[in-house]
């Protein structure tokens, strides 16, 4: 009697969904676009485990639907703000995550996010297209550097640890770094932990790495951009829900930073008409902070591995399980 298993996307990695097969009915969702509630809802009667993306919502409506034959729940993610965790635990559901292995990608792609913002890598490379380059010029296109500067990070975990480390060798004067404790790693990059104000107050380049939970939703707002400096570069490859947007868009146009930089954004995908994309100094990325190959692949074998796991009775041998 094999364990049924909902895998809410398709085109997930062969090498973690062929895993999956190989032990267990796997019953996929078809349709290259997220899995629609109504679906979701239909087809998770029944089933022992949930393959879910951070596109799907799971919450106690879910689970209530789901019935007390489920019994893991595994992200192929980092985040897990789309997990009710609480309705989880109460209901003893194991839950999977894939922390520490997109580490390195993610921290890859918030400094290429980084210096094509500071650096107008965007605009410019859109310029020529235009017809504006018309000679070398002394002035044009002209951006911070990194060198000699104040990086501040904000919520130093795994990823911001390995963003500092990567800036440390473009030498930067000073990481500062805003986290609930002392992070002793951070001795190998000179990172100050400080309060958030003085962070926004002292930082060139801020970098946003926290979780999403309720004490960092909207942590930027408009009183936050307020204390940045007017030259500050805004970074956030966490999660659209910490910024209040319209005082982001604020802030842009009106020169109260100098520029910002998003892997991430509310909604995702973001509608066309939406400010953010009409500002030359807004660079948008479609959320693809972990998106390296091998990074995706070793987060499908991990998201699997997970889940055969705790339906083989042995949840002590999930690679990553979310302590609740
Ligand atoms: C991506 O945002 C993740 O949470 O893995
Ligand atoms: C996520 O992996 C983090 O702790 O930064």
């Amino acid at each position: 009697n094999r364990p049924k298993v909902l895998v809410t996307r398709p085109d997930i990695p062969a090498a973690g969904l062929n895993l999956l097969k190989e032990q267990c009915d796997v019953i996929l969702w078809e349709k290259p676009e997220p899995i629609s509630r109504s679906v979701l809802l239909s087809k998770i009667q029944n089933v022992d485990g949930v393959y879910c993306l951070l596109t799907d919502k799971i919450d106690e409506e879910v689970l209530n639907t789901a019935g007390p034959q489920l019994k893991v729940v595994a992200s192929m993610s980092v985040g897990v703000d789309h997990l009710d965790l609480q309705a989880l635990k109460k209901r003893n559901i194991k839950v999977g995550y894939t922390p520490g292995i997109l580490t390195d990608a993610t921290a890859e792609l918030a400094v290429a996010l980084l210096l094509s913002t500071s650096r107008r890598l965007i605009e410019a490379n859109r310029a020529i297209y235009k017809g504006e380059w018309k000679a070398w010029s002394p002035t044009w296109m002209c951006g911070p550097g990194l060198s000699g500067s104040t990086v501040g990070i904000v919520g130093l975990g795994r990823i911001g640890t390995q963003v500092a480390k990567c800036l440390k060798g473009f030498n930067t004067a000073k990481i500062l770094y805003t986290s609930r404790n002392i992070k002793h790693e951070a001795i190998q990059f000179g990172g100050e932990k400080v309060e958030l104000d003085t962070l926004l107050k002292r930082s060139d380049f801020i970098i946003v790495t926290t979780a999403l939970t309720p004490d960092t939703r909207q942590m930027f707002n408009k009183n936050t951009f307020q204390k940045m400096k007017k030259s500050a570069i805004f970074i956030n490859v966490s999660r659209g829900d910490v910024v209040d947007q319209p005082a982001l868009i604020e802030a842009l146009k009106n020169g109260i930073i100098r520029a910002a930089g998003l892997d991430v954004m509310t909604p995702e995908p973001i509608p066309l008409d939406n400010e953010l994309l009409k500002l030359d100094n807004c660079v948008i990325l479609p959320h693809i902070g972990s998106a390296a190959i091998e990074t995706r692949e070793e987060m499908s074998i991990i998201t699997a591995k997970n889940i055969i796991a705790v339906l083989k009775g042995v949840p002590a041998e999930m690679p990553s399980p979310l302590q609740l």
